[in-house]
């Protein structure tokens, strides 16, 4: 079953650049685990683009101060211009990661899985010159309200989360499916073997073999725990 939240066009490759001053930050995730494999699959491709390449003095200037003063140095816009303007094609998302961008859910992730090219600006210092998110940026995304150092975590967040729905990424086992936001809710509780460990023993309905029942039960579980921790889920579900 494929579920309507996971439709990247199959047997397309998803094209992901990233564009920062610490392509290193990246490399060892970008080669890890799910990501790995899904390079290895023809999935996706990575690239990481040091922003410095595209700097025009013997320093490799990326910052500069800000006009009207205040603290803080800011990415200047010449590279980050010459850099996406080096790699963009008239489909690409240039997605600016800032702490003041729209942010991020699941429905985000399963939008950008529909692409062909994403191209994610990492800022640094203080952030990055306006112009940058008015004429290059086509969208701007937040991982939460709080502020990191630099814009390649974001980025590798936002990767894990796009690349993991891309068909057949996760052994097209459904995982996706069932998860956590994919269906407007929590995911309902989850046991593995023994069956009883140290007392604490598994629900009878998941050892009882009839799938109706278990569905029934994880159903009314998704739900009670959505309501407990969440219930801004199902008042935006409603
Ligand atoms: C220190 S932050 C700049 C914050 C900026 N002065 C502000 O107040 O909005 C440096 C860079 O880290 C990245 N960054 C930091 N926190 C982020 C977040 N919550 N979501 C996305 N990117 C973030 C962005 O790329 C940002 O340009």
């Amino acid at each position: 079953m494929r579920s309507a939240e996971n439709v990247a066009i199959m047997g397309e490759t998803l094209a992901i650049d990233v564009i920062t001053i610490f392509p290193r930050m990246l490399d060892g995730f970008l080669n890890e685990s799910m990501l790995k494999r899904a390079v290895k699959q023809d999935a996706v491709r990575f690239r990481t683009i040091d922003l410095r390449d595209f700097t025009h003095d013997v320093h490799r200037t990326t910052d500069d101060k800000p006009y009207g003063g205040g603290p803080g140095m800011l990415m200047k816009p010449e590279p980050l211009f010459e850099a996406v303007e080096s790699i963009r094609t008239p489909g690409s998302r240039v997605v600016l990661m800032t702490p003041q961008g729209r942010p991020f859910r699941q429905s985000i992730a399963v939008e950008l899985a529909k692409e062909k090219h994403l191209i994610f600006v990492c800022g640094h210092y203080e952030g990055v010159d306006e112009r940058i998110r008015l004429h290059l940026a086509t969208d701007e995304i937040s991982i939460g309200d709080y502020v990191l150092t630099n814009g390649a975590l974001p980025a590798a967040v936002v990767i894990d989360a796009v690349v993991r729905l891309l068909p057949n990424v996760l052994g097209g086992d459904g995982s996706t499916i069932e998860e956590s936001f994919s269906s407007g809710r929590l995911e309902y509780p989850q046991y593995t073997r023994p069956s009883d460990y140290r007392g604490m023993k598994v629900p009878d309905v998941l050892m009882s073999g009839n799938h109706v029942e278990i569905a029934r039960w994880r159903r009314e579980q998704a739900v009670a725990r959505t309501m407990e921790r969440r219930p801004d889920l199902l008042e935006q579900k409603e």
